[in-house]
């Protein structure tokens, strides 16, 4: 079960150094979260475990990494210039914003609030009686197009031609790539280009830790596919990555499929099915898969004048726009989502409380940690040479720790998810009465708690993946 309050992984997070809040020193900058020393190597595996099993581990796939910032005619020919937008109400009492689609949603369903034109949003508001949420007044302006793209400026004169927009989705770097992906590494269809980076969007209402932030991360796939092979790929991706998140550790009852109605689709898609998480506020969206059609491809060739056809290699005659599916996955709301999942109370026989993380090995932010038994300085010794033995003969992580109890220590592992501890003690230095461990240590998993004596080259040996 994931964690039952989103403050205890808030507050774990802050205590152990995953995720900080931003810019905090300066009152912070409201919901923006920097990535802590653990925070950053767990988030880095996940896109690594991301990249080698959707692009390493795969024929069809190839990886990119486009620029943020692109020609603003891009966003015009994705549809973003003129379909990104929000409808915002303000209440004129207190003079707070929000999101008039939101607030019809709760008393309308899904569908009807979606279909509402932008002028029908303030009437409807009265009509339904919908008071500010935070005055309780009903004095609601027109509802006005806010378009969530962030601009900025290129160049040094500010001025007409040199606006430009943050990405909001990295989807689009692939699509205006296709050509050169096509030409340089001529694959055949089916074939799939997988990207990670930032998107930009400036949300209404961000909130609730890391899922919903103006600034994020993605890890997307634009699959191309012959039309008529959409609905097949399409279902064959809802599985693909339906079980790689199972493979990774998320409990099955925590994820559900929800299939978006036609009206809620958004302006490029014609199916999207999301997979959703059950955070601690409710069900959530984690993961879009939707069916661009051939949209992007034949967008861009209109507005840019490049021919964005496929030519297929084995016969000449056969030209066509591929049709497009989409894996979309928020990389930080992977991250959120691993996190909760981890995070577990257990009580142990003499009544204390243990919290661990129980990440999946491969996601840990630290894979081993080597603990002298105590700070005598011989048993330092011996741990700092089997420490550089680690390091040197595999790629693994490895803390060391020498600060206080051996039981405190391995609390702490416990805390931040660390698979397996490395004890160093008398016995290792063949000080011990017992004969024959001289150069073992013992491993303890932190799952199980057992502990195992292993002699040094056992060791290294079990350690490298
Ligand atoms: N290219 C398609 C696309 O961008 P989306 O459903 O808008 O589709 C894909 O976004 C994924 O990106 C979402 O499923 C979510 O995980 C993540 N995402 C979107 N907006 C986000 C935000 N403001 N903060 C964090 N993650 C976000």
């Amino acid at each position: 079960m994931p964690a039952t309050s989103l403050d205890q992984l808030v507050s774990l997070s802050k205590r152990r150094g995953f995720i900080f809040p931003g810019s905090e020193i300066y009152g912070g900058l409201a919901n923006t979260w920097d990535y802590g020393p653990l925070g950053v190597e767990l988030k880095n595996r996940v896109k690594k475990e991301w990249w080698q099993t959707f692009v390493h581990k795969r024929q069809d796939m190839v990886g990119l990494d486009a620029a943020i910032l692109m020609n603003p005619k891009v966003w015009e020919a994705s549809g973003h210039v003129s379909n990104f937008n929000d409808p915002l109400v303000d209440c004129k009492n207190c003079k707070e914003r929000f999101r008039g689609d939101k607030l019809l949603e709760e008393k309308l369903d899904v569908e009807a609030a979606a279909v509402l034109k932008i002028d029908q949003v303030q009437p409807m508001l009265v009509a339904e009686k919908i008071p500010c949420p935070g005055c309780g007044k009903i004095a609601w302006t027109e509802a006005k197009k806010f378009n969530l793209m962030f601009k900025t400026q290129q160049g040094v004169i500010e001025g007409e031609g040199s606006d430009i927009y943050l990405r909001p989705e990295t989807a689009q770097g692939i699509f205006v790539n296709f050509k050169n992906v096509i030409n340089t590494i001529r694959p055949r269809l089916p074939f799939g280009v997988g990207q990670i980076g930032k998107a930009f969007r400036n949300e209404i209402t961000p909130g609730n830790f890391t899922f919903r932030t103006r600034e994020f991360e993605q890890m997307e796939i634009e699959y191309f596919v012959e039309p008529g092979e959409d609905k097949q790929a399409f279902e064959d991706w809802k599985q693909t990555v339906w079980d790689w998140y199972l493979s990774l550790g998320i409990t099955k009852a925590n994820l559900r499929i929800r299939e978006h109605d036609k009206k809620e689709l958004s302006h490029y898609s014609s199916r999207t099915v999301d997979i959703e998480y059950r955070f601690p506020w409710g069900w959530g969206e984690l993961f879009g898969l939707a069916n661009r059609g051939d949209f992007d491809l034949s967008q861009h060739e209109k507005a840019s004048g490049e021919d964005m056809k496929y030519t297929d290699p084995d016969d000449a005659t056969k030209k066509f726009t591929p049709h497009v599916v989409e894996p979309s996955f928020g990389c930080d709301r992977t991250v959120l989502t691993f996190l909760l999942e981890a995070y577990t109370e257990e009580k142990l026989e003499n009544g204390e409380t243990r919290t661990l993380m129980k990440f999946d090995p491969r996601l840990a932010p630290i894979d081993v940690a080597i603990l002298p038994l105590s700070k005598k300085e011989h048993l330092v010794a011996k741990a700092q040479e089997l420490y550089k033995k680690v390091v040197q003969g595999t790629d693994l992580v490895v803390d060391f720790d020498v600060t206080g109890s051996i039981g405190k220590r391995y609390r702490r592992q416990d805390e931040i998810g660390t698979p397996k501890c490395i004890t160093v003690d008398f016995g290792t230095l063949g000080e011990d009465a017992k004969q024959g461990e001289k150069d073992t240590i013992t491993i303890r998993d932190r799952d199980s708690l057992k502990q195992e004596r292993l002699h040094i080259e056992e060791l290294i040996n079990s350690l490298v993946r």
